[in-house]
Formats: structure tokens, sequence, C-alpha cells
């Protein structure tokens, strides 16, 4: 795993988002189409507003890009507040010139008998594309990526899950207490992740600290999924001087 150090969030993001710039435009030098796999939560969100910058200040386009989403919780109407697909759109899909139909991000309002079907579905579309070019990720504190939760198997697929009760709590204040925050979700197996080209993990403050020293020095083990990125041959994580002052 190569690590990166930046002083900040801020000009980590600033960093990220030009290097997926720098992807983008390299397909689209090619007449190809870009494949991103994208991150919710708060470790990303000055990467898309980055990104937004870019393309508002830069001309950088979106027209040739894809994007899969990592995960949203079950069940979650896509209007909620705390809706995955809200958020992306929000803070990135509503200000650049992205194709709506090209942003993909599950859908946690369908019936519970249709999910197997509607993740091997989202998988295959991953495919036809040839893959993920780019995998955007979060860490969460007890090492899960994506919402794959300790205990799941690298060559997991996408489905639904039960999230931990650290991911529970860590959701409750957005969801006004833990008893409105979802049991389940909706999540990129670990294989897939595994299979894109690169991966760029996000990690900001000292309350990551303790999770990144076990995912990349620790024993790869799937009760640290983020562990199993030590076996990827292409992936950085990106940190600040906080998340990174466990590091040996
Ligand atoms: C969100 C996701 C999660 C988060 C992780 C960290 O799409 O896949 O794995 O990346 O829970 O969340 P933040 O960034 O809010 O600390």
């Amino acid at each position: 795993i190569n690590t990166s150090i930046f002083e900040n969030a801020k000009k980590g993001s600033i960093a990220v988002a030009q290097q997926i710039a720098n992807v983008i435009k390299d397909k689209q030098a090619k007449g190809e189409k870009c494949v991103l796999g994208l991150a919710t939560g708060s470790s990303p969100r000055d990467v898309y507003a980055e990104l937004v910058k870019l393309h508002k200040n830069e001309g950088l386009s979106f027209k040739n890009v894809i994007t899969f989403n990592l995960d949203e919780y079950y069940p979650m109407d896509e209007n909620s507040v705390n809706s995955y697909r809200r958020f992306m759109r929000e803070a990135l899909f509503n200000h650049v010139d992205i194709d709506a139909d090209n942003c993909h991000v599950p859908d946690g309002s369908l019936d519970k008998d249709k999910i197997q079907e509607y993740c091997t579905a989202y998988e295959s579309k991953i495919e036809k594309l040839g893959g993920i070019d780019l995998q955007l990720l979060g860490i969460g504190s007890n090492g899960h990526i994506g919402f794959n939760e300790s205990g799941s198997l690298q060559n997991s697929k996408t489905r639904l899950v039960a999230l931990d009760y650290s991911t529970r709590l860590a959701a409750s204040k957005d969801f006004g207490g833990l008893s409105n925050t979802p049991k389940t979700a909706i999540t990129l197996g670990v294989k897939k992740i595994m299979e894109a080209k690169e991966v760029i993990l996000l990690a900001w403050g000292e309350g990551k600290s303790a999770i990144i020293n076990k995912a990349v020095e620790g024993t790869v083990t799937n009760q640290v999924p983020a562990s199993f990125l030590q076996e990827h041959n292409n992936v950085t994580f990106v940190v600040d001087r906080e998340a990174s002052s466990r590091l040996t």
C-alpha cells in the first residue's frame, strides 16, 4: 500500500481531485469512457467540491464519465436527506456536465425480493464497461470499505448487508438517533473493489489513525476488510498527518 501524507485534508483532497481529473482527461484523449467508483460520507466531500471547481474554472468535462457508488442504506428513499443518491447529486452530479443516466447509486427503495437480482445487474453493468478505472474509498473506524463490514469475504459480491453497531452509531447523528438508523444497506462487494484498476482510500483525522495503522501494517484479515487492499497492486492511502500518526 502506498501512503501519501498531506498536511491537511484540504491539500490531500486537491491532489486527489487532480489525479481523478487526469484519469478522466487521459480517457477523453483516447476517446474512451472513464468508469469511476465513488464513495459518500465526510471523507470525499472536499474532493467532490474540488472536482466541481475544476469543471467550473478549468472546463473539466464529465461527459465521458460513468460513476458507480459503493453503497446506499436500505431501506432508503432517494429524496430523503440521508440518501446517498441525494448526497451525490448535491455534492457532484448536479454541478457538472455528467449525463444523469451515467450516474449509478444502489437503489435503496427496492422490494427486498428484488435486491439480489438488482445487485447482480449492478455488477454486470460494471463488467460490461470493462471494470472500474479508479475507485475512491473512505474507511470506517472498524475497517469497513463500502459497507463491507468485519467478516466480509475477499470475494464477496454486491449484496444486502447488516450494518455493524459502530457503523450505525456513527450514522445515528444524521438520522436523529439510533432507533431511526437503518440496520441494513446495499454495498458493492469486496471483489469488485479489488478488481478496480486503481484504488484511492481517503482518511482524515486522529479518529482514523488506529484503523489506518491496522489496515496498512496489520495482518490481512476479513476482520479488517480494508486490509485486503494490501493485496491490490495499485492502491494509495491518502491521509492527513493525524490519520498517519500511528504508522511506523
Ligand atoms: C460511504 C462508504 C463508507 C465510508 C466510511 C467512512 O460510501 O462507503 O465506507 O467511506 O464509513 O465514512 P466517513 O468518510 O464519513 O468517515
